[in-house]
């Protein structure tokens, strides 16, 4: 199935590949479980930091294509509130790995009108992790293209705890009350306040669950799953997950 577009001839240009989905239904927020590095490492006997290190090129062509595709949001999974449970030297490699992203990318990022944002507790982050991603931050949202999510030290529980802190505090000082408890309500305590909820969420490696992304969010979200490891994961492959959610209905509980 994967190699449907490998194979065409349509392949043969940028141009031709976006040419077989509706670019009139691209979906406007697309969130990506980025897994398999460790997988991807393994297989070529090298460690689990230089899997991280090729999915980072991953990163850099699906955003540039999510942008040319005139995706909204683009939600990526970099880093949970479980993955604290990693060896330490892991752990400190992707978060060296994230100030370098930031430093290396911001300039075409900026340039292509990127919002650079993040959702997650980052003040769990080093220091410098928080540094370069508020900075990344003020200095692109004034720009109009893509939205990009960096979800770090994100999980959906520790969100939902989060909002529901937030809103008890709201109540006890009279900003709220019980009645004007509703979905819209208790979406503006969420780290992705005002962004709509994702169309499609994206797995590769093979895993077919969530772990813990964006509960609330994927009600109706539709799943894609694939074998591909991360550093594998190509721009075809993206236009694949595309190319099927056109062919799916969605109801959202309704008849057809
Ligand atoms: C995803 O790759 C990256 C993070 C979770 C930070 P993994 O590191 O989970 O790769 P696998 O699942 O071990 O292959
Ligand atoms: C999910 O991947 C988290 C990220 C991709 C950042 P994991 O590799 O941590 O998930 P599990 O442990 O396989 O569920
Ligand atoms: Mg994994």
């Amino acid at each position: 199935m994967r190699n449907f577009f490998l194979n065409s001839k349509k392949v043969a240009k940028d141009n031709d590949i976006v040419n077989d989905i509706d670019m009139s239904n691209i979906p406007k927020h697309i969130a990506i479980i980025m897994d398999g590095n460790g997988r991807w490492a393994k297989e070529r006997k090298l460690p689990r930091a230089l899997g991280h290190k090729a999915g980072v090129e991953t990163i850099r062509n699906i955003v540039k294509a999510c942008n040319n595709l005139g995706v909204h949001y683009l939600t990526l999974y970099a880093f949970s509130t479980e993955n604290w449970k990693r060896p330490k030297e892991e752990v400190n490699s992707l978060m060296k790995l994230l100030v370098e992203y930031l430093k290396k990318e911001f300039e075409e990022l900026n340039d292509n009108n990127v919002i650079i944002n993040h959702i997650g507790d980052i003040s769990k982050l080093p220091d410098v992790c928080q540094k370069e991603l508020n900075d990344a931050y003020n200095n692109t949202k004034n720009n109009t293209g893509l939205v990009l999510n960096l979800a770090l030290n994100y999980g959906g529980r520790d969100e939902i705890i989060k909002a529901f802190k937030d809103m008890y505090e709201d109540l006890q000082n009279r900003k709220l009350n019980k009645d004007s408890i509703n979905s819209e309500l208790i979406e503006k305590y969420l780290y992705t306040a005002g962004m709509p909820d994702p169309d499609i969420i994206i797995r590769p490696s093979g895993e077919q669950r969530l772990s813990n992304f964006l509960l609330w969010q994927c009600a109706y979200s539709e799943f894609w799953y694939s074998n591909i490891n991360w550093p594998d994961f190509k721009k075809e492959d993206l236009i694949r997950a595309i190319y099927d959610y056109q062919k799916r209905e969605r109801r959202f509980g309704d008849v057809k």
